[in-house]
């Protein structure tokens, strides 16, 4: 798997070297090697889902199903099991099972993932309401949403990744084809991050607003990653064994807005500096912050509304999750407002000890979130990864 938290000494997600060449079934033996991006190649099967700790992907869809009316959970298994089986092979590179468009055609798998969920509402529509997780509860109201329903939830989850968009709309559509009568596409969004190879080193990614986002996310290499961002083993429900909880929203950036304020002003309300990431107290991107660092007129240099103060896990009760997010632009409004900003993904073992809290102390406003609006929003349940011959879901479907 590739996993590229933490390179180099970064502390975000970042979009670093591909993996180790691999054989790819749809190009001709003859064909001059892949590039190191178009082979890179991260794991259908395993303990966890692809697309949570690999490094963010270039071009992303999010797409969330609604299951045809009386399917069940017959329909719902033989589903799963055909989209299982059409994620292994495209992220092996190898072409759809049927029917192949031929539009990812003589790329390699580009560190293509897909990575499946469940809503609430899949639970009765397959008559399993017993299993659903505690954890899948709706989320609360927030104060600032502007949530647009017909965007949100859905039966079913799919988040697609790739370091090329043609590879990442190819898995997209084969899905969807793969889905049949059995369900219907219920939303959809486009996302992109920075290229691959784009920056001389790599680094954590920058959103829309320019700023270093990710330099804090927690890393594999730290003790209680798992426990943070993964169900246990032994955790509950049984089928959610090894999986994790996503928690997906649409926000707009009110860039008009954000634009004008000085470089000053936007550093102050994120608490970080625009060039490296750096905290105000200091030192670079990594330095911890000194949260109670004034300066000569006795201000505090991180101030007290600061998104980077007021999201640390040790202002939120050690509340804390994994963010992998996607930048979007849609085009523009008729008043050429972008409509761009972020569809923010964040993982972690229990929403309600990582999003709801941190989300909550966000809502009742710090300094960014007057430059943010939250449009749409999901919380899915995604099992842990299916072993070979399994497919995902498998345990709770079968
Ligand atoms: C940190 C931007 C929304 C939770 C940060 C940082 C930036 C940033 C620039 C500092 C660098 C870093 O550690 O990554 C944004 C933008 C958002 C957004 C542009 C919306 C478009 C959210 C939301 C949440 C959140 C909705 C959760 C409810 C966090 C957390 C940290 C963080 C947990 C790291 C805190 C720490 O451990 O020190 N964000 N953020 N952010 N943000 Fe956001």
């Amino acid at each position: 798997r590739r996993t590229l938290l933490g390179t180099a000494g970064a502390t975000g997600l970042v979009l670093g070297a591909a993996g180790g060449a691999v054989g790819y079934a749809a190009r001709p033996a003859e064909a001059v090697p892949l590039t190191a991006l178009g082979s890179g190649r991260a794991m259908f099967h395993g303990k966890h889902q692809p697309g949570i700790t690999d490094g963010l992907q270039a071009s992303g869809h999010l797409v969330a199903f609604d299951l045809a009316p009386g399917g069940g959970r017959k329909a719902a298994a033989a589903l799963l099991r055909r989209w299982s089986a059409t994620a292994a092979r495209l992220m092996a590179g190898e072409v759809a099972g049927h029917g192949d468009t031929g539009v990812a055609r003589d790329a390699g798998p580009s560190s293509l993932t897909v990575t499946f969920g469940f809503g609430h509402s899949f639970f009765a529509a397959t008559g399993l309401e017993k299993q659903r997780p505690v954890a899948l509860d709706p989320l609360p109201d927030f104060s600032s949403d502007r949530l647009d329903r017909r965007r949100s939830d859905g039966d079913l989850w799919v988040q697609i990744g790739a370091d090329d968009a043609l590879v990442a709309f190819h898995a997209l559509r084969a899905l969807q084809k793969d889905a049949g009568s059995a369900a219907r596409v219920r939303w959809q969004m486009n996302g992109f991050n920075r290229s691959p190879g784009a920056t001389a080193r790599p680094m954590t990614a920058r959103n829309l607003m320019g700023q270093l986002d990710g330099t804090r996310n927690p890393k594999p290499s730290e003790p209680d990653f798992d426990q943070r961002i993964f169900v246990p083993s032994s955790g509950e429900p049984a089928w959610m064994a090894d999986g994790s909880y996503a928690v997906v929203r649409r926000i707009r950036m009110l860039l008009d807005d954000w634009e004008k304020l000085s470089l000053a002003a936007q550093e102050g309300v994120v608490g970080r500096r625009k060039a490296d990431g750096a905290a105000l107290s200091g030192g670079t991107e990594t330095t911890a912050m000194d949260l109670d660092k004034t300066d000569a007129a006795g201000d505090l240099a991180v101030p007290i509304n600061a998104h980077a103060r007021i999201t640390r896990p040790d202002q939120n009760g050690g509340a804390a999750m994994l963010r992998r997010p996607f930048s979007f632009h849609d085009g523009f409004d008729d008043d050429g407002a972008p409509d761009a900003g972020l569809l923010f993904i964040c993982w972690q073992a229990d929403p309600l000890r990582g999003f709801v809290p941190v989300q909550r102390k966000l809502d009742r406003g710090d300094a960014l979130s007057k430059y943010l609006r939250h449009e749409a929003s999901g919380l899915f349940a995604v099992p842990g990864g299916a072993a070979e011959g399994e497919y995902v879901g498998q345990r709770l479907l079968e």
